[in-house]
């Protein structure tokens, strides 16, 4: 058999262990995980009851277009319904954007420690991904430009950036916009874009009139609480959307993540209270690292990376015997954890979790 050269060598993606596996192998009755940016808070109750009344339609294939979502999406954020396309999960906009734009020997540009999707789905098509060194655990967008080439066809931006949290402004991503190429498609990644309360950030949305070559994704996993539903999506150009949409596959969401979506999206009470509640949860999480002596970035989503002083996948396996989950493994940062905002019991036993840990490590004393 002759598989593609470009996959050969990828590894199959592990997922981290359930929380029923952790529970049993460490004999521990609670686990707290904190290690996918999850909503602590659930989904709303709109959209668990819209979930409900769909059970009698499961054996009638979705909207294959999500007209009624899209509509809605449309309205709320005032563009076209010709701007919109959805995603099983904006991993899968991401998987379509490669598909549509990518052939093998092209480049795309991210940051050196960004969500790895990216790099993931241009390694499938053959490209080459240029990975540019985040600074200061931002996106370098001059350092970014500088590496355009005329092969470049996809510079990704994760705003606000996972793994590290931060953030580019709107003046940096003007500067950016003004100079980047027109035949250069730039991807604004804004998964968790609601979460955040910084007045300098910028709203993706916003500059699409201005550039046909802007797209911008969101999800419904992060604030919306429904990543178990596999439902995002991309806004850009229509023209971009169309190349999307020939490659997507008829049926890709769900009518229980479209019929969820449309429900939640009329609930933002629920998202309001949510972000409230993250931005609390962030302010005790910063307090406590700081009396804990830890530096982390600034965290604009619902989580933070935080130098734990050892290395992290040893912090990460203390934490894990103590039944919090985390995240390690992030190349740049070998002394970093990255841990989702919680609800406030929640991130007070991963603050007990974690000062007995370094105490194990003798980190800080
Ligand atoms: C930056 C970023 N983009 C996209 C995704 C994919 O989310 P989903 O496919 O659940 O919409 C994630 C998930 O963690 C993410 O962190």
């Amino acid at each position: 058999m002759q598989p593609k050269s470009s996959i050969v060598h990828l590894p199959v993606y592990q997922p981290g262990k359930s929380v029923d596996e952790v529970k049993r192998e460490l004999g521990l009755d609670r686990i707290i995980k904190l290690a996918s940016n999850e909503n602590p808070f659930g989904c709303s109750p709109h959209a668990k009851e819209a979930m409900r009344q769909e059970i009698d339609n499961a054996s009638i294939y979705p909207d294959g277009a999500a007209v009624a979502l899209t509509a809605a999406i449309a309205e709320k954020f005032n563009v076209d319904t010709n701007q919109i396309v959805f995603g099983a999960g904006s991993d899968e906009v991401i998987l379509m954007l490669c598909r549509a734009f990518l052939v093998a020997g092209d480049e795309q540009i991210t940051a050196d420690q960004t969500f790895p999707q990216y790099k993931h789905n241009g390694d499938i098509e053959g490209a080459v991904t240029v990975e540019v060194p985040l600074k200061d655990g931002t996106h370098d967008l001059d350092a970014m430009l500088a590496a355009v080439t005329e092969r470049t066809k996809l510079i990704w931006i994760c705003n606000p950036n996972n793994p590290t949290g931060t953030i580019i402004g709107r003046a940096e991503l003007e500067r950016f916009m003004e100079r980047v190429p027109e035949r250069v498609l730039v991807v604004l990644d804004e998964a968790y874009c609601e979460y955040v309360t910084d007045e300098s950030f910028p709203d993706g949305l916003e500059y699409l009139p201005q550039y046909k070559n802007l797209i911008t994704l969101r999800t419904f996993s992060k604030i919306y609480g429904l990543a178990s539903l596999r439902i995002g999506y991309g806004i850009g150009h229509p023209d971009v959307i169309r190349l999307i949409n020939q490659v997507r596959e008829p049926f890709n969401t769900s009518r229980f993540a479209q019929a969820a979506a449309l429900a939640a999206v009329h609930d933002q009470a629920f998202i309001e209270e949510c972000r409230r509640l993250n931005a609390e949860g962030i302010r005790y999480v910063q307090e406590q690292f700081a009396r804990l002596q830890l530096s982390s970035f600034p965290a604009h989503g619902n989580f933070i990376m935080v130098d734990v002083g050892h290395p992290a996948q040893q912090v990460f396996e203390a934490l894990m015997r103590k039944g919090i989950i985390t995240r390690a493994g992030h190349k740049k940062y070998p002394t970093n954890i990255r841990i989702t905002i919680g609800s406030r019991e929640q991130n007070e036993a991963m603050i007990e979790a974690l000062e007995a840990s370094l105490a194990e490590f003798k980190v800080g004393i």
